[in-house]
């Protein structure tokens, strides 16, 4: 294989209750990426559409990833990455992680699959270092194994595929102004009480077990964020509007995706999905901001192979 054009999805991390470590695949939103073989050595960017990044390979979140990836490989070669991208920068739903687990994955490919989809995860965590500062795993593990997957453990890296209920689906709206992942960083607290603690691992091993035994009551029971929502829900226009209107309109719960500004809900079936994005459209039509909406089942597959040569 010379080329490969892939299909990159959006993600949703954090998931209410599980920040830094759950997340979960979209299936409708993504990026798409071509990365082909090159005589030279090293990574060349030579495309990007659809957002104003850098082509130089040390100062793009695909570039680094793809370049932490060649440091374990022995080749003569090198790869040349272009990428259209659909999903917008400070967005909330896994932009960087697209970027840096498209690149790995695409370049695995090509090399004829020496890594495992969990032994890229360090790679494209790399890019996400550079995005934000902090190299966190739960965007790029769930764009390239797909599903839910949670982050058990950092140090050593220990990353676990959770069942997905075959009626789940997930709505987002992406209102129009940008929260950098980083910035959003600096609101949270980075102490709390044995009390929020306790109410957070009570929260996350009860979505956990929702998902496994596909119970929709324990999965909306579940989903509540007592670590940074509080924090970070402020920065973002009617997030409270939206959670009641989603939950009137029957969502099983709501959170901010990732570190926003997109707000996600999570629904039994798709047409409570669509009814949900239709309560969100309402709450949002007369704000001023523009927004994006998004309707989408769980993308078990993660990344997906258009085509190759
Ligand atoms: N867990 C990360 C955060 C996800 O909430 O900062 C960023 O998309």
């Amino acid at each position: 294989m010379n080329e490969i054009k892939i299909f990159v999805p959006a993600t949703i991390a954090n998931v209410s209750c599980g920040f830094d470590v759950l997340g979960l695949c979209l299936d409708t939103v993504g990026d798409e990426m071509t990365i082909r073989k090159t005589s030279q050595k090293g990574i060349t960017i030579s495309k990007i559409i659809g957002q104003d990044l850098p082509l130089d390979p040390t100062k793009n979140v695909a570039g680094v990833a793809a370049l932490a990836l060649l440091e374990k490989v022995d080749i003569d070669y090198g790869f040349d990455i272009e990428i259209l991208k659909n999903i917008k920068l400070g967005s909330g739903i896994g932009s960087s992680a697209a970027s840096a687990a498209g690149a790995v994955f695409g370049i695995n490919e090509i090399l004829g699959k020496p890594f495992s989809l969990e032994a890229l995860i360090p790679f494209a965590m790399a890019g996400e270092k550079l995005a934000s500062g902090t190299a966190h795993a739960d965007n790029v593990a769930p764009a390239l194994l797909g599903g839910f997957t949670l982050v058990r453990s950092y140090q050593p890296l220990d990353v676990i595929k959770i069942h997905t209920p075959k009626e789940l689906y997930a709505t987002v709206i992406h209102p129009q102004i940008e929260i950098k992942t980083r910035d959003a960083r600096s609101v949270v607290k980075k102490q709390i009480s044995l009390e929020t603690a306790v109410k957070q691992l009570g929260n996350l091993g009860g979505l956990i077990s929702g998902l496994y035994t596909e119970n929709y009551e324990l999965i909306s029971n579940s989903l509540h964020d007592e670590l940074v929502e509080p924090y970070r829900s402020i920065l973002i226009p009617e997030f409270e509007t939206i959670k009641k209107a989603s939950s009137e309109n029957g969502a099983l719960g709501s959170g901010i995706s990732g570190s926003g500004p997109s707000i996600f809900a999570l629904s039994k079936g798709i047409e409570n999905a669509k009814k949900v994005a239709l309560g969100m459209k309402e709450v949002y039509r007369n704000t001023g901001i523009d927004f994006d909406i998004h309707v989408s089942k769980i993308n078990e597959l993660g990344i997906k192979v258009l085509a190759f040569k």
